[in-house]
């Protein structure tokens, strides 16, 4: 069944797999020869890699290896082959930021043979924007199994420098960044991003996760930064068969701040489709009952504030029919949010008496709209598990596409979200999924590791402080949002639900007031102007982009016609300027329009963005939707239109924590 009709591999220069004998050749360089990587082993068989870029040190020696019970993964060794390849090749996808991609890298595997019959390939790409390796093992007898206990991966950069992560946490991803020097970085989860003293551009990663726990980065006792995998509630890391690889070990490099965002590394590192039959994956806008929860003046229990009802979700469903938004999701449609925060226990089957599903469903529908589920399971995952296949074949019957997904909540037994354990239960749920033909969006997830192009009904995630941290803390800054682009989302999607129009929540204390949910909601407000939180609709990629206020809000306001003309489904993308805390600009092309969207920190900014990008030769009508920079007031906006080419140069004006967005039409000259 899952033969990717989509992955259509065009191969360029003839042949593009080039196996050439080089002997005891032990280092592999980029395409455009300035990143080599060395391999080194020792007397004692101890296995390490260094790497130069541009002809200087970046990592200095560092160690490679896992550890395990049963066997010696990680020294003992001796090379009983290297070999050397290279691959230039276009592939395309069904959606991504970009649906042609090209691989262009050479390879080298380094194959070794251990202390008890452990074999060990260890295989390195090199490409022009980064570099990968992971490790590949056949230990003794087939039905053996393996117990890992470390992994010794070092990253000794040879500079110092700055650095942007979040901490090393393997329970949660939404926390604040911390801006650091790389040596007073103890802990760190990834992408860890840091532009070293002499100005390279990096960022350390992991791709292709699967059956594996999640990587950190922590300093050890010597002071090496090195990778520490989630550990399982037996101590253990990691329990796999004999014959196992582990994810890639990634590094995404650039000159500039921005190649980071245009990197490709990371799905270039994962395998072509597994899902044959693409055609019901379709990116696309949404708009839902949610923030109304978060805010407090709707409920997902039923009662007298009860958000999913099925009144408030005809009224969506035609909101989005009006809008061109072509999905709808309502949390709290099913029984047992009673029970959140305590036994954790949710109905994923039975709807709340006030919210008619079939109806709902089949008016969804009639008027050509896509009905999301949603399934919080609070961290109970084996209930989840031993009903979802159940639950998705109904939800699929309903004729549903699309599923949010939920962890709120710890994990019952002691087992971590980022473990072994829950990369195991997510990818369940994703190969479920593709089974009944649903497309996920899953909020308090695993990292992001590009297995998108491989599961492509995986869209889009959470895994960072997304829009709900505005409603009932001190809130996203936007620095945050100016960091969020050079960290999170070189991982891939993220559903970050853009879009809040109401930015001091003034309409929402004049309706029915705000309820205390989850601590102290009094002094929360958007942190950006209006005209900011517009252009994160393209700053933010989603496949699934959410227009998250309440749709009143949206109502009669003109700023919403970017929204409406918006393409979830772009083609093309590029980061075409800005520097990591500062600002961002990001363009993408669907079909023949583009979208650009621009951010600043909490400085104003004016920044002049050549249009080059355009098609030439083609006039476009540039929307433009900035800050009213004229005025004090974060929701205070302009709206200008004019003729633009490929020629022209656009200069967008920013109050601080501002932005803009803009869209280009081609139009007859
Ligand atoms: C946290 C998710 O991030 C949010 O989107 C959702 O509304 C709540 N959990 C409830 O499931
Ligand atoms: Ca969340």
């Amino acid at each position: 069944m899952y033969i990717n009709k989509f992955v259509r591999i065009a191969t360029l220069m003839g042949c593009s797999m080039l196996f050439m004998a080089c002997g005891d050749n032990r280092s592999v360089s980029s395409p455009d020869g300035r990143t080599k990587i060395d391999f080194s082993i020792s007397e004692a068989g101890e296995l390490s890699y260094s790497v130069e870029r541009d002809g200087k040190p970046f990592i200095d020696a560092s160690r490679l290896g896992l550890v395990a019970e049963e066997c010696n993964l990680n020294s003992g060794f001796e090379v009983s082959a290297v070999e050397h390849s290279s691959k230039n090749e276009e592939w395309e996808q069904p959606w991504g930021e970009n649906k042609q991609m090209r691989d262009h890298h050479n390879e080298m595997v380094v194959r070794l043979k251990g202390q008890n019959d452990v074999e060990l390939a260890v295989r390195f790409r090199a490409f022009d924007d980064g570099y990968g390796f992971r490790y590949e093992y056949a230990c003794g007898r087939e039905d053996d199994k393996v117990t890992v206990t470390d992994e010794l991966t070092e990253f000794r950069l040879a500079e110092n420098g700055a650095s942007w992560s979040i901490p090393g946490n393997f329970e949660t991803y939404e926390l604040q960044y911390r801006n650091l020097p790389i040596a007073e970085v103890e802990d760190a989860n990834t992408p860890f991003t840091f532009r070293t003293e002499s100005g390279v551009f990096g960022s350390v990663h992991e791709a292709a996760l699967y059956d594996f726990p999640e990587m950190v980065l922590r300093r050890d006792k010597n002071g090496v930064l090195k990778s520490d995998l989630a550990p399982l509630p037996d101590t253990k890391k990691a329990h796999v068969p004999s014959t196992f690889h582990t994810a890639w070990r990634t590094m995404q490099l650039g000159d500039k701040a921005v190649d980071l965002i245009n990197s490709s590394l990371i799905l270039n590192l994962n395998e072509p489709s597994k899902i044959a039959d693409t055609d019901w994956i379709k990116p696309h806008k949404y708009v839902g009952v949610w923030w109304g929860m978060h805010l407090g003046t709707q409920t997902w229990v039923m009662g007298k504030r009860h958000g999913a009802t099925t009144e408030n979700a005809l009224r969506h469903i035609d909101f989005a029919a009006e809008n061109n938004i072509q999905g709808v999701l309502f949390e709290g449609w099913n029984r047992g949010w009673e029970n959140w925060g305590g036994s954790q226990s949710f109905d994923y089957m039975q709807a709340y008496p006030d919210f008619d599903v079939e109806r709902i469903a089949r008016y969804a529908k009639e008027k050509g709209i896509e009905l999301w589920m949603h399934n919080e399971t609070g961290g109970n995952i084996p209930e989840y598990e031993s009903v979802m296949d159940e639950a998705m074949a109904k939800y699929a019957s309903w004729g549903v596409h699309t599923l949010k997904t939920g962890y709120a909540g710890g994990f019952k037994g002691g087992y971590l979200h980022h473990s072994q354990y829950g990369v195991k239960h997510y990818q369940k749920v994703v190969e479920t999924a593709a089974k009944h033909q649903l497309m996920i969006d899953a909020h308090e997830p695993i990292k992001e590791t590009g297995i998108r192009r491989t599961w492509p009904n995986m869209m889009t995630r959470e895994g960072a402080r997304g829009m709900e941290w505005n409603a009932w803390s001190e809130g996203n800054s936007a620095d945050y949002l100016c960091v969020l682009p050079y960290v999170r989302l070189l991982g891939g999607p993220m559903d970050y639900t853009p879009g809040i129009f109401d930015i001091d929540y003034s309409r929402a204390r004049a309706d029915k007031g705000r309820i205390m949910w989850n601590g102290d909601n009094t002094h929360c407000c958007i942190k950006t102007t209006l005209a900011r939180q517009m252009a994160n609709w393209v700053i933010i990629y989603s496949p699934l982009q959410m227009a998250a206020d309440l749709i009143e809000n949206y109502e009669g306001n003109p700023a919403f016609q970017f929204f409406r003309d918006f393409d979830a489904d772009c083609d093309w993308s590029k980061a075409i300027a800005g520097e990591i805390g500062e600002y961002i600009a990001v363009v993408r092309r669907a079909d023949d329009n583009y979208f650009l969207g621009v951010g600043t920190n909490h400085e104003a900014r004016t920044l002049s963005l050549p249009l080059d990008f355009l098609k030439e030769g083609v006039s476009y009508e540039a929307v433009v939707y900035a800050d009213d920079t004229t005025r004090d007031d974060p929701e205070a906006y302009i709206i200008e239109k004019r003729r633009v080419t490929a020629a022209d140069t656009l200069e967008v004006a920013m109050a601080a924590k501002g932005g803009a967005a803009v869209s280009f039409m081609e139009v007859e000259d």
